[in-house]
């Protein structure tokens, strides 16, 4: 690495540090978007494999693996939008995941956990365990939305 590069490099780095503040400020409007964005995606990919485990379409084993691949990402991005600061902000977020935020992130990790076999199923080319997990998932969907989302 050229000198330049790394003290331009360290430049940027302590600039971000002073200004992380600023870094961190994404505008509430914004924050809706991007969760109400990664939820969209989540339903997209979680569609076709609900058919499947409820045995509306065929099983097709490349398909579950790639939308558990997907959705074990999407899992990840959503949580961080639901920021106390987008309380003003129309949504469908309940005012509960503020209130109860322990309760929130708990049905956060029991969603990824359940992805998590999903993954492990579907690698395996284990498809009677892959429906279950998928059956789960679903179960960890609508839980979240019957305490966290508004009708
Ligand atoms: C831990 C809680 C939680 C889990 C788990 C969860 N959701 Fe959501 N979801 C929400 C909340 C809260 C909203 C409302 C967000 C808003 O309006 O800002 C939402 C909104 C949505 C929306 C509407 C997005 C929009 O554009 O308004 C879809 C679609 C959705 N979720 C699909 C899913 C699917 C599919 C799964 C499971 C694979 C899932 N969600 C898992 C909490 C959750």
């Amino acid at each position: 690495m050229k000198s330049g590069t790394l003290a331009t490099l360290v430049a940027f780095a302590s600039c971000a540090a002073t200004t992380g503040v600023a870094f961190a400020q994404v505008k509430p409007e914004t924050l809706v978007k991007q969760r109400q964005s990664a939820m969209t995606l989540q339903g997209k990919y979680f569609g076709p494999l609900a058919a499947m485990a409820g045995g509306k379409a065929p099983y097709d084993a490349a398909v579950v693996a790639r939308n558990a691949t997907y959705l074990d990402l999407l899992g990840k991005m959503a949580w961080d939008g639901f920021d106390p600061g987008t309380s003003g902000e129309k949504s469908r977020a309940l005012p509960e995941i503020y209130k109860e935020p322990a309760k929130f992130k708990e049905a956060a990790d029991k969603f990824q956990v359940e992805i998590g076999k999903l993954v492990v199923a579907s690698k395996s080319g284990n498809e009677s365990a892959a429906k279950n997990a998928i059956g789960d998932i679903g179960k960890a969907c609508s839980a979240c939305h019957d305490d966290f989302r508004s009708k």
